[in-house]
């Protein structure tokens, strides 16, 4: 495939986070292109327009490509297929109890690929963005195919995916680098060809085997998961040391070009479906090579306890006790999403229910989410005065640009005690030097 040539028909199986933004932003690019889910609740609903989750410019960009009839939904995979020339395997991996990634979900659409494609006569290109173990392309789906590849109907290749929730389509359109793994180079050339018609300006591709683009996938964010364990045990140290300020440390060090700036803001701890479980993934697969995971445990255990640092934050202000309240600003793993998936404000409400604390919460954008999970355990306000009032301890928890805008006399006027926690860094020290404020990584006030 060049540019010249005709663009090739995209379907995209699994219609979670990932694939849904690869679908609508191909139809967007103008290939004609089908999403298909399992889920027919989802598909009819998609069909009307309406969204699952919270993704900025998602609804903009479906709403376009549903008028435009460039997109399709289904839940029929042989139609997919069988009017498609692309597919990208978009089907969820989520963890098994034990670290190891769940197979279940991507083998059975494997299986049920193989059996439509056989129907098949002409040629296609299956791209697996699924993030799967190191060897499991290799392992597992390319055998059901063989035959297929064999006689050039079917290629694969592995192409892992960079984007995250809240900027999605933006880094779907401009992204870093592209992954190509492939087991001979006609196979990643197809792929190539694709992104050659998907791009104006082609960006950076890291051609390579199979296996190892699996591996960069878990490598990409064992990394981002090791920089904020390690920034968020320094700020664990900071808090010890009167003066200090973990932010001014993370400046200065994210200067050398050796280290870079990003990913050094210290916080409760990495949440998402992504960061923590990956991380798992990578531990639980290379715990069979001796002594060669012994710094990613560290990094997941250093995460495991950081929501207990938090916790340590609160009884500084002496409000871990029965009849106090305690009001949680942020629910969502991070800002611009309400995914709550894994987020630290799960383990901390459950930490605090424990301790018999009545708690209030608020999210610009995760509350239905939240509310499914702890019922009536917690109270759930519809803004952050109806959170604040009345309590004796706020913390900070997801850093929204709209909490990013507080000013210290609200905390005075609504609160019982003006008690502040800012968990993600997103307040002026000194402008909350008024009131009772500690922060992550912000040693105590000198004496
Ligand atoms: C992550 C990666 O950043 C993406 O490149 C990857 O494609 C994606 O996982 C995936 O595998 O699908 P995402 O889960 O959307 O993306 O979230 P991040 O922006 O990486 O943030 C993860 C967590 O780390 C959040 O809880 C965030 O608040 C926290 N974080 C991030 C910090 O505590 N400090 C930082 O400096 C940066």
């Amino acid at each position: 495939m060049t540019s010249k040539e005709k663009k090739p028909k995209i379907s995209i199986i699994g219609l979670g986070f990932v694939g849904l933004s690869i679908a609508v932003t191909n139809a967007k690019k103008g290939f004609e292109t089908i999403g298909v889910d399992i889920d027919d609740n989802k598909i009819s609903n998609l069909k009307k327009g309406i969204i699952p989750f919270y993704e900025p410019k998602l609804q903009n960009f479906l709403d376009d490509t549903l008028k435009a009839d460039s997109l399709k939904f289904t839940a029929d995979l042989k139609y997919a297929l069988l009017n498609s020339d692309l597919s990208f395997l978009c089907v969820g991996t989520p963890p098994a109890k034990d670290g190891k990634i769940d197979l279940r979900y991507i083998k059975s659409a494997a299986k049920k690929i193989q059996k439509f494609l056989k129907l098949k006569e002409k040629y296609h290109l299956l791209v697996v963005k699924s993030t799967v173990a190191p060897q499991t392309t290799q392992n597992v789906i390319i055998p059901m195919f063989k035959d297929m590849i064999n006689k050039s109907l079917v290629d694969i290749v592995t192409n892992p995916e960079f984007l995250r929730e809240g900027s999605a389509i933006e880094d779907i359109l401009h992204p870093h680098l592209i992954v190509i793994g492939e087991y001979d180079r006609k196979a990643g050339k197809h792929l190539e060809g694709y992104y050659k018609q998907f791009y104006k300006t082609l960006p950076e591709i890291i051609h390579t085997d199979i296996t190892s683009a699996e591996l960069i996938k878990y490598a990409n964010n064992t990394f981002l998961a090791t920089k904020i364990s390690f920034i968020n045990s320094l700020a664990n140290i900071c808090q010890n040391l009167p003066g200090t300020d973990i932010n001014t440390i993370a400046k200065a060090i994210g200067k050398d070009p050796r280290i870079g700036p990003l990913f050094l803001q210290a916080g409760p701890g990495f949440g998402g479906s992504c960061l923590p479980k990956d991380l798992s993934a990578l531990i639980n697969f290379s715990n069979k090579f001796e002594k060669t995971n012994e710094l990613f445990k560290a990094v997941l255990r250093v995460n495991q306890n950081q929501p207990v640092k938090i916790i340590e934050l609160l009884k500084k202000f002496n409000v871990l006790k029965k009849n106090k309240t305690i009001s949680i600003l942020g629910l969502a793993f991070k800002k611009d999403t309400d995914d709550i998936r894994a987020a630290v404000s799960i383990k901390i409400t459950k930490l605090l229910l424990k301790k018999g604390l009545k708690i209030k919460v608020y999210d610009p954008m995760a509350m239905d989410n939240f509310r499914d999970l702890f019922k009536e355990k917690i109270i759930y306000c519809s803004s952050i005065d109806e959170c604040l009032r009345d309590s004796d301890c706020c913390l900070i928890l997801t850093e929204w640009d709209s909490f990013r805008k507080l000013k210290p006399e609200k905390f005075k006027k609504l609160m019982k005690t003006p008690n502040v926690i800012d968990a993600r860094r997103i307040l002026d020290p000194k402008k909350f030097s008024g009131i009772n404020f500690k922060a992550v990584g912000l040693g105590n006030e000198k004496k």
